[in-house]
Order: C-alpha cells, then structure tokens, then sequence
C-alpha cells in the first residue's frame, strides 16, 4: 500500500517537514540493518482518537535500543508525548504511527557504536493489513524463523524483517495472504508481522516467547483479554500439526488487529468462518479500540484530533 504522507514527522525533538525527512545513504542503518522501531494505531473514538498502549509500545521501543547498545536521547515517556505531538500537528487520526530509531552517518564498518543515533517518528493513515476479511488462507513458510542467540526476538529490529520479507513474499507468491514461521526446532513460531492463537477445544493456546516470537502488544492484550472472559490460555510450544487439527486460529499484531485464519496449507480451520473464541475476543477487542466498552485496562492515550465523522452511519 502506498504511503500517504502527512505534513510534519518528528526528529530528534523537532517536528519537520516530511519531506525533508531524509538519510545519507551512507547512513550505517543503509548498509548494516541498525535500526529499531514500533507500529502503533490511534483508533477513532466517540470523542476523539486514542492511541493504542502507547507507554507500552515506548517501553518495548526503549528494550530493542538496549539490546543493539543504542543510547536514546529520549525516555520512554518524553518518546510518548512526542507521538501524541506528531499527531495533533498532522491532525491525522485515525492513523498508524512508526517511530524509529537507527544509527546514522558516521563510520563504515560494521560496528556500530561511533555512528549517531537518530530518532523519527511518523504518522500516516493505514487500513487492514492481512486481506481478507472472511478469513486469511496461510500457509507454514519454508522459512524458519530466527534462531535464538542469532538475531534476538525480543527486540523489534529492522533487520529481523529480513526474515518476514522471505516468509511473505514466499507466501504471496504462492498465492496465500500471510506465511507462519517455524522455529529452529520445527516448532510454531509466528506470522512474519503477527502473533499466532490457535483454539483447541475449548483452550486458547499461544506461542511463548522462546519460540522466536515478538513480545507482541496486541497478544498481550488478548491473553489479557482471555483470562477476563474466562478462557483458559496456555502458552506452549505448538507442533505445526496443531494448525490442522485446530477448531480457531488468527493472528494479532497492530497492524493486523485480530485476524482470523480460514485455513492453513489449503486445510480449511473448522469451517472457515470466525469461530466463537475467536469472536468473542475480536468483539472485545474491538470494543475498546473503538470506543463502544469502557476502556477499563487504560490502553488508549486520548490525542486531541478532530476525526472525520464515518461516512454512510
Ligand atoms: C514479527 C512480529 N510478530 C508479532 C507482531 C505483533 O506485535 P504487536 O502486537 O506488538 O504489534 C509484529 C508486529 O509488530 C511483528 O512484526
């Protein structure tokens, strides 16, 4: 989808014209991947727009830039109030939002620790990320996901999305929405922007974190979500088959929301449609983001936008 660009996107404190939001290309993060950044959503709500766990997306932003040793200038909290500040002088909401970090230009070679730190953050409308509303067709990739004590998961890195560029467009190529990463093990790990449920009988099961996934916000939310509604969770390592013989699956992630999964390898899950697990988490889910249930976890920051009323309601 192409990018619809705004007007202004912070950088190191100030808010810029986008346009003149550009990099040498001799920056390190061009040739050696140092870069560490978060997807966001601001949903429209009833009296305005909201940002969807903002001190948590800054917290896991400040963890990545920890783990590459890259200093930020910012605290979790300045980095918070500077993506709401983006937002009211764009006045775009509903809207994505991508703060990065990376190391510019400085040295060549491939430590990385003598070339500066830069931090943007942008703005930009952006709809459904998975297509497919009845449902995504997957497949298991024949990409494995990274192995641990090679690239960490924990840490949203540019250069992991290395690895999801090959899952996806495998995937795509091969006529399916989105692939599933294995681990090293051949265990599953996850879709290469998503988390991975699966609903067997009546238990939701996710992958844990030693399985090379991202600590995902939107996973947390539903194992938050689960436990409130009474649904056991187990968080286990899940052999590939679990996929063929499950009654639910769908993927999380900010872009993709709660994606439910109609089949996997051409195996249709349950009947294809969006199972009542599944259902029920989406609606509460989407509840909150939209504003329709009290937002009784305190998940959304308020920005003060004007969002255009929907059209046809
Ligand atoms: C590889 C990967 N896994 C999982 C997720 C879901 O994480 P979150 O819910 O925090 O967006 C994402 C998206 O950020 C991702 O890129």
């Amino acid at each position: 989808m192409p990018i619809q660009a705004t007007q202004h996107i912070w950088h190191n404190g100030q808010l810029i014209p986008w346009e003149k939001a550009n990099i040498h290309v001799m920056s390190h993060v061009v040739h050696y991947g140092s870069s560490v950044f978060e997807g966001i959503r601001c949903y429209a709500q009833p009296e305005g727009a909201g940002v969807f766990r903002l001190p948590e997306h800054m917290a896991r932003l400040v963890d990545s830039a920890r783990i590459y040793r890259m200093p930020l200038a910012y605290t979790a909290d300045e980095l918070s109030t500077a993506v709401v500040d983006v937002i009211e002088a764009n006045g775009v909401a509903p809207c994505y939002i991508r703060p990065i970090a990376f190391r510019g230009y400085g040295e060549i070679g491939v430590n990385p620790l003598k070339s500066p730190v830069e931090v943007y953050i942008a703005n930009f409308p952006w709809g459904k990320y998975v297509p497919g509303n009845a449902g995504a067709d997957v497949c298991v990739s024949s990409w494995n996901r990274l192995a641990p004590n090679t690239m960490p998961s924990l840490a949203k890195a540019g250069a992991n999305y290395m690895n999801s560029q090959l899952i996806r467009m495998e995937a795509e190529i091969n006529g399916y929405d989105e692939g599933i990463g294995l681990d090293v093990n051949g265990y599953l790990s996850e879709g290469s922007g998503e988390n991975l449920f699966v609903v067997r009988g009546d238990v939701l099961y996710t992958t844990p974190l030693a399985n090379s996934v991202l600590n995902g916000i939107t996973r947390s939310s539903i194992l938050q979500l689960a436990r409130q509604l009474g649904i056991t969770v187990v968080e286990q390592a899940l052999p590939r088959e679990m996929l063929y013989i499950c009654d639910e699956a769908f993927f999380t992630g900010t872009a993709a929301e709660v994606t439910h999964l109609r089949s996997v390898d051409r195996i249709l899950i349950g009947d294809g449609t969006m199972g009542p697990i599944t259902s029920a988490l989406h609606k509460a889910f989407f509840d909150i983001v939209n504003g329709l249930a009290p937002d009784r976890f305190n998940w959304l920051t308020p920005v003060n936008v004007k969002v255009p009323e929907p059209v046809g309601v």
